[in-house]
């Protein structure tokens, strides 16, 4: 089941989103070649607090941290280290959840340590344009499948492959309710959204082919060929005539 929240739980779910953004926006400037992941991760979790809110990965599951921090061909869930240092033309995503009033708000961005070479800036640029084809595509009305379909099809159509193994997923009172929102699939298909559902949308977009490794730390997703990889992410909700993005910084 598909849970409608209502306009007062949706509030409460921009506050969690808006906090994920503001720190996500406070860490860009962060990444730069000498800082260590660990350091990032602190820093998050230092700022979700002082915003009131409470970090939502750091014990899920395990996970021992605020922030997802993954370079290079490490495409999500790479955990933070004080060893891993972040090194001149890396690119870092960063991956975080916040709970607020016990809602939940997610969202990631990839970000370039120093110059970049034009192939990563690419394939920012297209995982993040991927991330807007499908956010067009919510609205009441529309197909799950319009949304996959349309990251899907940017994604390709730009001459990135798209992860499969990982998906976005519904969320609200939890980080992941239903649905699952595979970031491929056909137009027409799948539920009917409605407003009030509220969505996490991540596409995952390699450089090369998508296939995913898990590393033996348990957590880390990285590219079997070993290209670069790209995660952006929204959590929006549905409305009557399009999308409310509930992460916009
Ligand atoms: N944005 C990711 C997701 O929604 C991050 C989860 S990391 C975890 O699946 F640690 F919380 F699992
Ligand atoms: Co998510």
């Amino acid at each position: 089941m598909i849970e409608i929240k209502t306009p007062a739980e949706i509030e409460s779910m921009r506050r969690a989103s808006r906090v994920v953004a503001e720190v996500l926006a406070q860490l860009k400037p962060l990444v730069k070649p000498g800082v260590t992941t660990a350091e990032l991760d602190k820093f998050a979790e230092k700022r979700v607090r002082e915003l009131g809110a409470v970090p939502a990965f750091l014990g899920y599951r395990g996970y021992p941290a605020t922030l997802c921090v993954s370079i290079n061909e490490e495409i999500v869930h790479g955990i933070p280290s004080p060893k891993r240092v972040v090194r001149e033309g890396d690119i870092v995503s960063l991956d975080m959840g916040a709970v607020c009033g016990g809602f939940y708000g997610d969202a990631a961005v990839t970000v370039a340590a120093g110059e970049i070479s034009g192939q990563a800036r690419r394939l920012m640029e297209v995982t993040s344009g991927s991330l807007e084809a499908a956010l067009s595509k919510v609205r009441a009305g529309a197909r799950l499948g319009d949304v996959s379909r349309a990251v899907q099809e940017y994604a390709e159509g730009n001459g990135m492959s798209v992860v499969r193994e990982f998906t976005g997923h519904g969320i609200g009172r939890h980080l992941h309710e239903e649905p699952s929102i595979p970031n491929f699939g056909k137009p027409g298909t799948g539920p009917v959204l409605k407003p009030g559902m509220t969505l996490a949308i991540e596409p995952m977009l390699c450089l090369g082919r998508a296939d995913v490794i898990v590393k033996n730390d348990g957590w880390t997703a990285v590219s079997a060929d070993g290209s670069l990889a790209a995660h952006y992410e929204h959590t929006v909700a549905v409305t009557e005539d399009g999308c409310d993005v509930l992460s916009r910084a």
